[in-house]
């Protein structure tokens, strides 16, 4: 969906993308995690055309980005970044509003949408409409900002460190919501963000940069059970990998099927990171294991946790 071809973009002379080659197919959700300067907000902006690429080819179903009007492009990518950009002396109502404004949709259609996108991203519509981003929290401006990038139903959503300067819990409530929103409207994602946990969580593929090139592109799983080099073990090895591994697979990969053990059991489709708790807290080194209509389907041993091999 969205082609980047030996794109380079450099700042006065000084590369921040080099020779940068990348495709990001509908539906997925990519991550480009990296360290600060490493070169992100240049890529993502350069997919929006907000910075114009030096050299390469960027396109877009299948066009060269260049031959897009630029608001075109906007349109059809929502944008949301760490700093929000609300208009601060726009209720959120016409925050919210921006696209479908310019799109022309009838006042009636605009309202309906507003009200739709403030329930889906957990906004009180009525309590909150009128008000300013001045008189909202950080995360409720968060969400605004988000409401506002999907208002027009873009084919592709970009957000630049959207959740930066939250508090975890909020934080962690906005990446579920995004993450429903993924699955639910099956919109392509491209995310920017310096936090392992989040890459992990939220990313069908992860695209690591340094130093404005892709040291490895994977899905989280591969990323922390195969890193290309030193550069990938050292970034993800900053946090306990092996814990992060346990979360990222299910108890039905370690499923013994057919065999028996009493006891609570545990859903198949659990992490085993939640089947180690359980372990840990029931003090048992076998647990059934159940599929969603409580039916047993086998047991999965603690031994089985050790095995860390995709
Ligand atoms: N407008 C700009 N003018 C000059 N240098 C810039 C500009 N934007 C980014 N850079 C430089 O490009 C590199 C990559 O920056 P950036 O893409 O913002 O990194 P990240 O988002 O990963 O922190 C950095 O070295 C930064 O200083
Ligand atoms: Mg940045």
């Amino acid at each position: 969906m969205i082609e980047l071809q030996h794109v380079s973009k450099g700042f006065n002379g000084v590369k921040a993308i080099e020779d940068l080659s990348l495709n990001i197919a509908r539906g997925e959700f990519t991550v480009i995690l990296g360290s600060s300067g490493s070169g992100k907000s240049t890529l993502i902006k350069m997919i929006n055309r907000l910075l114009e690429h030096d050299s390469g080819r960027i396109t877009f179903a299948g066009d060269e980005i260049r031959s897009f009007r630029p608001e075109d492009l906007r349109r059809r990518m929502g944008y949301a970044i760490q700093s929000v950009g609300l208009f601060p002396h726009w209720s959120v109502e016409k925050n919210i509003a921006t696209v479908p404004t310019l799109l022309k949709w009838p006042p009636s259609r605009i309202h309906d949408r507003v009200t739709e996108l403030m329930t889906l991203l957990q906004l009180d519509a009525t309590l909150y409409r009128k008000r300013y981003p001045h008189q909202l929290s950080g995360g409720q401006q968060q969400r605004v900002g988000v409401a506002r990038a999907l208002a027009g139903n873009p084919e592709v959503l970009l957000m630049d460190e959207p959740f930066g300067a939250l508090d975890p819990v909020t934080r962690a409530a906005l990446q579920l919501e995004i993450a429903r929103i993924h699955k639910a409207f099956d919109k392509t994602i491209v995310l920017v963000t310096h936090d392992i946990d989040e890459a992990l969580s939220l990313a069908t593929r992860i695209v690591l940069l340094d130093q404005g090139r892709i040291v490895q592109s994977g899905t989280p799983l591969q990323m922390l059970s195969s890193p290309a080099n030193d550069f990938v073990s050292d970034f993800f090895g900053r946090s306990d990998v092996g814990i992060k591994l346990l979360g990222l697979q299910s108890v039905a990969t370690r499923l013994r099927a057919g065999e028996h053990a009493a006891g609570a059991p545990v859903l198949a489709s659990s992490s085993l990171r939640e089947a180690l708790s359980m372990f840990l807290s029931r003090r048992v080194d076998r647990l059934p294991v159940v599929d969603g209509d409580g039916q047993a389907l086998g047991v999965i041993d603690f031994s089985d946790l050790l095995d860390l091999r995709p």
